[in-house]
């Protein structure tokens, strides 16, 4: 059960992570007056902006169209400012075309049935493959077609990541009041005899105190509290390919198109990049490491760990990833994936999972002091403007009742085989990076 909220008012707050959970929280905590006399640090492993960081990359879809009611309504919220007063700039409502066929096609007309029962305009139906290529400015209709499906919500749209990460640091930044620090948390500083703790010990082996530690650490969070059964970082792929203003000023006014039957996703070109990217099962990093919460310091927990371009700046991404991606540009936009035009770059960027894509913000049921606010599952980027005012709502013991059951710490922890997943997944299961990246004759881990 989660420890009650400490009445009073932290004197010193430690943010661990500065991407969207972290950044979010810390602009808030300024702008409340209760907290006009704490100290507030956030510290992150890279200077800003953390290039591997989930929350950094050319564009995120900014939509509210979720099958749970809560989210969309927070989504709502959030849209609301990234179109009026939250970097409207970095902000692109060209709309969201979601299609499938075959299983997954269920689950779009079931949410069709919902939509058409609300009766949301701004919703445009696609019964045919035909209807999908005319809608998204296709070059060619899926080649499958028949039996694909979808809809465009055109009141959806896409954020340069990075930017509205950029304009909000600055922002922060502007107020005075914190102070960012950059340096690797090795380890929470935690007092076993009272279960408590007290700030982070970091690499270097200096050590920050803290009456309140926030980890917003995404993906890496789990290696450092244990979070098996709870919370799995997962790789997903991501290509970019570069095209001419011509072509760009063509895509660009075209619906991102997300197919959820193989979950590949291609986001409108900006500033000379096309992407390429899938939103699916992802990669696990199977990753021995000591056990954060231990005071056997032989004792070990193996856990999937993010790995990426910071780690070896050779990591190129597995070659069925690359397959896929491939065949759907060439599906949808044939003169594009021609061999004269390579995918000039990819990543992998990580999703910090949960069994059901809820987030987790609560306060650890063991610790005192120590307050989690991750559990993204690949949609918390669009809640940058919202979250970290809903996540002061949660540490000031004050959760929205909406969402008290979804981002509480879980009664147990259930093994990641049997996790049913958020339901908005395509593709492969059960990768294994450097499995893949065997197969793909490259480098090992
Ligand atoms: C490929 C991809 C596509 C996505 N698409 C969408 C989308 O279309 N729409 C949407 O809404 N959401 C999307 N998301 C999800 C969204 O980006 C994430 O939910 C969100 O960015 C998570 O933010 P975070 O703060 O938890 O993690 P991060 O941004 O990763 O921040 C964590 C920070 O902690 C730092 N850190 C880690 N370990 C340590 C340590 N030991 N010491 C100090 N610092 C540390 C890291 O450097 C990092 O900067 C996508 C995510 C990915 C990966
Ligand atoms: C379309 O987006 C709007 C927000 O812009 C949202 O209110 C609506 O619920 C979405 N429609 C569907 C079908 O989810
Ligand atoms: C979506 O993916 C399915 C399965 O791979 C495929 O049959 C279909 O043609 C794709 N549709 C679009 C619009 O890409
Ligand atoms: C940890 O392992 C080493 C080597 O096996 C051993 O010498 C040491 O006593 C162990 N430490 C503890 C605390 O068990
Ligand atoms: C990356 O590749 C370059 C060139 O092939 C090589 O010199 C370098 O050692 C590699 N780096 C790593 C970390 O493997």
């Amino acid at each position: 059960m989660a420890s009650t909220p400490s009445p009073h008012i932290p004197s010193s707050i430690l943010i661990i992570g500065g991407g969207v959970f972290g950044l979010s929280t810390a602009w808030a905590l300024c702008r409340r007056p209760e907290y006009k006399n704490s100290s507030i640090t956030v510290i992150d492993r890279l200077s800003f902006p953390a290039t591997d960081g989930s929350s950094i990359d050319s564009s995120r879809i900014i939509r509210a169209d979720y099958s749970a009611a809560v989210y969309s309504k927070l989504a709502v919220k959030a849209l609301e400012r990234w179109r009026t007063d939250f970097a409207p700039e970095h902000y692109h409502q060209s709309g969201l075309c979601v299609t499938a066929a075959g299983p997954e096609q269920k689950y779009v007309t079931d949410s069709l049935a919902n939509v058409q029962a609300i009766g949301v305009d701004k919703i445009e139906v696609l019964g045919s493959s035909e209807d999908i290529k005319r809608a998204c400015g296709l070059e060619a209709a899926s080649p499958n077609g028949g039996g694909n499906v979808g809809y465009v919500n055109w009141s959806s749209g896409w954020a340069n990541a990075e930017g509205g990460m950029r304009w909000l640091r600055e922002k922060v930044e502007k107020l005075n009041r914190v102070k960012f620090v950059v340096g690797k948390v090795k380890k929470l500083q935690i007092h076993h005899q009272t279960n408590t703790v007290s700030g982070a010990i970091l690499e270097d082996s200096s050590e920050i105190h803290a009456d309140l530690t926030i980890l917003a650490a995404g993906a890496w969070s789990a290696s450092l509290i244990d979070l098996r059964g709870i919370c799995k970082s997962t790789g997903q792929a991501l290509f970019y390919m570069p095209i001419s203003p011509s072509e760009e000023a063509k895509l660009s006014k075209n619906p991102t198109i997300l197919n959820l039957s193989n979950g590949l996703f291609m986001i409108p070109p900006a500033k000379g990049l096309l992407k390429i990217a899938r939103h699916g099962d992802g990669y696990i990093n199977p990753t021995t490491i000591p056990h954060p919460e231990s005071t056997d310091p032989n004792e070990t927990i193996t856990v999937s760990l993010p790995y990426t371009h910071v780690n070896d700046p050779n990591l190129s991404v597995p070659i069925e990833a690359h397959r896929e991606c491939r065949d759907f540009l060439s599906s949808i936009h044939p003169s594009l994936a021609v061999p004269s035009r390579p995918f000039t770059h990819s990543k992998i960027c990580w999703y910090t999972d949960t069994r059901n894509g809820d987030f987790l913000i609560t306060y650890h049921p063991k610790y005192k002091g120590l307050f989690v606010a991750t559990g993204g599952s690949g949609h918390g980027y669009k809640f940058l403007p919202v979250i970290g005012d809903s996540i002061l709502e949660c540490i000031m013991g004050r959760t929205p009742e909406d969402f008290k059951d979804r981002w509480k710490w879980p009664e147990e922890r259930v093994p990641e085989e049997l996790w049913k997943g958020d339901g908005s997944r395509g593709g492969p299961v059960g990768m294994v990076l450097e499995e893949e990246l065997r197969k793909s004759g490259k480098a090992r881990l």
